[in-house]
């Protein structure tokens, strides 16, 4: 149904709002069927990138691919996307049915198909039942269901969503990410480019994730990729927290103020300077290899954690433990410790430009 219709391709992609690039450049091909997060601080183009291929903003230059089709030209409702934001933008004046049909009237669908599409797509959303409601008798994630309905309607290959879960509470926005997951599995077909800030929703939804900042794509893999082995500083701090500690490195080790520190060290010149990343939930309390003595400055009590941040060399280094029952006090004496294959030596620089 999908075929050829499916994929997303931006082929560097440039925008511009009055001379200033807020979108730099842009390669990124979503596969048919896959699902990929757009993830960045506010600012760094996201939406900018999804209106690109919705057709609400044009590129100053670059091409923009929806399937097999160069769509950098055509508006947007000839581009077979579904698209849902972060408002829902419902029509309040029609019933639920009514707001999912309505997407079909613009597209010319014939008259008689559309009860079924309208019937099928609310099925698909468990919302069925709610079909002679108006939007100001549903909940947020119950209006936020109708959207993606209409956006489902008109069977889209691509469906664009940006921040579709931010107006939710956490809760709900818990009950929907597995909901959106169900989704994709009954349409496995369909693209989704879903935009979003929360790293959560990006790891647990997406096939791979495209890491934005400042207009430009930092950094492309899968969520494990990405958590595992980051390849720049910034995706180390965006995606999950990290210790993000300066080393001299040295052959297997590199040393950190006055510790040295075994890690794998492969490709990288003795001598040059990096950042050493380490997860907080992979660095312990207590002696080990790796050890890091300093003093406590910080300590967080998570319910099932404790966060601890220990001063070492002018460095704080973060430390999550399963919850202690005497946590250190603060301007205690504390070493902590990781094992060297839980490291990722990152080249300095990598993150200012290029
Ligand atoms: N219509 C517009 N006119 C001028 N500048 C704009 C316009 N739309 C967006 N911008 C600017 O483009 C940049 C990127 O905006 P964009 O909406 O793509 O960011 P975002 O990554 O989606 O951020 P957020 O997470 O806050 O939604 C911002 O600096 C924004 O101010
Ligand atoms: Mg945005």
């Amino acid at each position: 149904m999908t075929q050829g219709r499916s994929g997303i391709r931006f082929d560097r992609v440039c925008v511009a709002y009055g001379g200033n690039t807020v979108l730099d450049s842009l390669e990124l091909t979503v596969e048919p069927g896959e699902v990929m997060a757009l993830l960045g601080p506010s600012g760094s183009g996201k939406t900018t990138a999804l209106r690109a291929v919705a057709g609400f903003v044009r590129p100053a230059s670059g091409r923009v691919f929806i399937g097999e089709r160069d769509v950098t030209d055509l508006p947007p409702h000839r581009r077979g996307i579904g698209m849902v934001v972060q408002s829902y933008a419902l029509f309040p004046h029609l019933r639920v049915a009514d707001n999912v049909a309505f997407g079909m009237r613009a597209q010319k669908v014939p008259k008689a198909e559309i009860p079924g599409r309208v019937a099928e797509a609310l099925e698909l959303t468990g919302m069925a039942a709610y079909a002679r409601r108006y939007p100001r008798e549903l909940s947020g994630g119950q209006q936020q269901r109708v959207a993606i309905a209409r956006a489902l309607a008109i069977r889209p290959g691509v469906l664009l969503l940006d921040e579709p879960l931010s107006a939710l509470d956490a809760q709900l926005r818990s009950g929907m990410l597995a909901e959106l997951a169900r989704l994709h599995r009954e349409l496995p077909d369909v693209s989704i480019l879903y935009v979003t800030h929360d790293q959560v929703e990006a790891l647990t939804l997406a096939d791979r994730i495209a890491v934005m900042d400042k207009a430009r794509l930092q950094d492309v893999g899968t969520p494990q990729e990405l958590y595992r082995t980051p390849r720049t500083e910034f995706t180390a701090s965006f995606v999950g927290g990290a210790n993000l500690l300066p080393v001299r490195v040295a052959s297997g080790s590199v040393s950190f103020g006055q510790a040295e520190l075994k890690v794998p060290t492969d490709g990288v010149a003795p001598g040059a300077t990096a950042t050493l990343c380490v997860r907080p939930h992979l660095v312990g309390l207590g002696d080990g290899p790796n050890a890091l003595t300093g003093t406590v400055t910080e300590v967080q009590w998570r319910g099932s954690t404790h966060r601890l941040y220990v001063e070492v060399d002018g460095r704080q280094v973060k430390a999550d433990v399963r919850e202690l029952r005497q946590p250190p006090a603060l301007g205690e004496r504390a070493t902590v410790h990781f094992a060297p294959e839980d490291a990722v030596l990152l080249r300095a620089g990598v993150t200012d430009d290029d």
